[in-house]
């Protein structure tokens, strides 16, 4: 059984540099020019679904300029099947990425068509029945509000990735099927701060009427919690940080390209653990997000240590 994923996110142009250290306010430093390439957590998180054997399609709006007229050639490139709304009046969405030697990021993002958007994207496509959908918090509450509804009138799943932080709609609650939250995204969320374990904040999240919960805590691994069972730890993968930039995308499109596959939760998070493990090995984003025959060696490798 595969089903058909959709991504509805922000696609953008992403300037990558690597630097020894971030730079002080005022101060200007030297660093080293990764590469100029299409990011978004949306576009990524689509990547990372078509890497991992799924069937990517991906919904966002872009601008009247270079960056918007490329994006049909880059979903072609990175091999998913794109829709997009054309704002004239906006420019498509931009991102400065800054990395450092110790592999945390700084990421400013200008959404540029994704913030200007509203609903109507979503006219542009051929919604498949019982699709799995993948929304983040790059776009607006009242399109991942829409995305989430037209889900469930074609008897889909949602999940929700709600990067960058900020609450949860209250309307948008009920409707998502499974939020995978980072530590910080996951206490903006529940209001939750102190000394609170990923067993509580999980539990909180499960009073909102959600039923699954995957916190992604880099070096602490993954919490899953599903409503009425106990809940799980898988570890972190063992390995050398160069780069956590867009693990978690990598993350959430591996998970949901094995949910449709017809994997268990507990299956597709631990493959997806393993996918975000091996990613967060190497520098940048698009290039880090691993194919599915890397990730089974990787998984073998790991199993070996
Ligand atoms: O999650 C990483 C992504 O966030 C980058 O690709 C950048 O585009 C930002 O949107």
């Amino acid at each position: 059984m595969r089903k058909q994923i959709v991504a509805v996110g922000l696609y953008g142009m992403s300037l990558l540099l690597n630097t020894e250290r971030f730079p002080y306010a005022g101060e200007t430093i030297s660093g080293e020019m990764l590469s100029l390439e299409p990011g978004g957590k949306g576009f990524n998180q689509a990547v990372s679904v078509a890497r991992n054997g799924g069937q990517a399609m991906f919904i966002t709006a872009v601008g009247n300029d270079i960056f918007g007229k490329q994006f049909f050639e880059m979903c072609e490139k990175y091999g998913i099947n794109g829709r997009c709304a054309y704002l004239q009046e906006s420019k498509t969405a931009a991102a400065a990425v800054l990395s450092d030697v110790w592999g945390e990021s700084r990421v400013i993002v200008a959404q540029g068509a994704c913030r200007d958007v509203t609903a109507q994207c979503l006219n542009f496509c051929d919604i498949p029945h019982q699709a799995i959908w993948l929304l983040q918090h790059e776009m607006p509450d009242e399109v991942n509000l829409a995305a989430a509804r037209v889900a469930k009138q074609t008897d889909g799943i949602v999940l929700l990735n709600p990067a960058p932080a900020r609450p949860i709609r209250k309307e948008l609650m009920p409707l998502i099927d499974y939020l995978i939250p980072n530590w910080g995204e996951a206490l903006t969320i529940t209001g939750m701060e102190g000394e609170v374990t990923p067993h509580q904040v999980a539990e909180k999240i499960h009073t909102f009427g959600i039923d699954n919960v995957l916190i992604t805590m880099g070096e602490q691994g993954v919490w899953v919690s599903q409503q009425k069972h106990l809940g799980l730890r898988i570890p972190a993968c063992k390995v050398h940080v160069e780069d956590t930039t867009g693990a978690g995308d990598t993350f959430c499109g591996a998970f949901a390209a094995c949910l449709a596959k017809g994997e268990t939760v507990e299956q597709a998070a631990r493959y997806a653990n393993c996918a975000s493990g091996l990613s967060v090995t190497r520098k940048g984003v698009m290039s880090a997000i691993p194919f599915e025959s890397e990730v089974r060696q990787f998984i073998l490798e790991q199993a070996a240590q």
